[in-house]
């Protein structure tokens, strides 16, 4: 599917209105827990890089990048609503996000996954991530992580 807007739905930029939604999602799809104001705080460190989806309903998925150095994004958090994935919904916040990144002039993007998480790993592959190393007890739950990268 394109980057970009779909026929059910479309990316843009996060707004305070949108923030019960995202812990909701975090909630349901990822491990760790993240607090609203760190949520809020990742968003006025770099708004542009806080992408949601939309489907002209509800927002069913988001990504939020920050700036690693001078040269390197990084992917912070990243989901999608479990009864919308294998959509393109994950393939249209990627692809906006790193082109938010690479206009900003950064040229590689890094992020952690965890070992087990299968179809996480098959995402970054697919989108022309490689893993570089290990991170052993990376999570709250001493469970390993893929340091994954990519240039972009
Ligand atoms: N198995 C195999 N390949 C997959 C899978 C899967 N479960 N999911 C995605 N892919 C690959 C496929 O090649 C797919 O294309 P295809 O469906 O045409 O074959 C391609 O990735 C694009 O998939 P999308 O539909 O765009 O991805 P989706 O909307 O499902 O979102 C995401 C992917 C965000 C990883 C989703 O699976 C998710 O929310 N997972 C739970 C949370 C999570 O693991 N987040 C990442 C944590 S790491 C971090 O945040 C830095």
């Amino acid at each position: 599917m394109a980057a970009g807007n779909s026929f059910f739905g479309f990316v843009r930029g996060f707004e305070f209105r949108d923030s019960e939604s995202i812990m909701e999602i975090i909630k349901c799809s990822l491990s760790e827990y993240y607090t609203k104001s760190l949520i809020l705080d990742l968003y006025k460190t770099w708004p542009e890089a806080f992408i949601v989806y939309d489907n002209y309903d509800s927002v069913i998925g988001f990504i939020i990048g920050a700036k690693y150095s001078g040269t390197e994004g990084r992917i912070l958090l990243f989901a999608v609503k479990k009864q919308f994935r294998r959509s393109g919904v994950g393939q249209n916040l990627l692809s906006r996000e790193l082109r938010v990144m690479s206009g900003a002039g950064l040229s590689t993007v890094r992020l952690e996954v965890r070992t087990d998480n299968e179809s996480g790993i098959k995402f970054y592959k697919n989108n022309g991530f490689s893993i570089i190393s290990t991170l052993k007890n990376y999570y709250s739950d001493l469970s390993d992580a893929y340091l994954m990268w990519k240039i972009i």
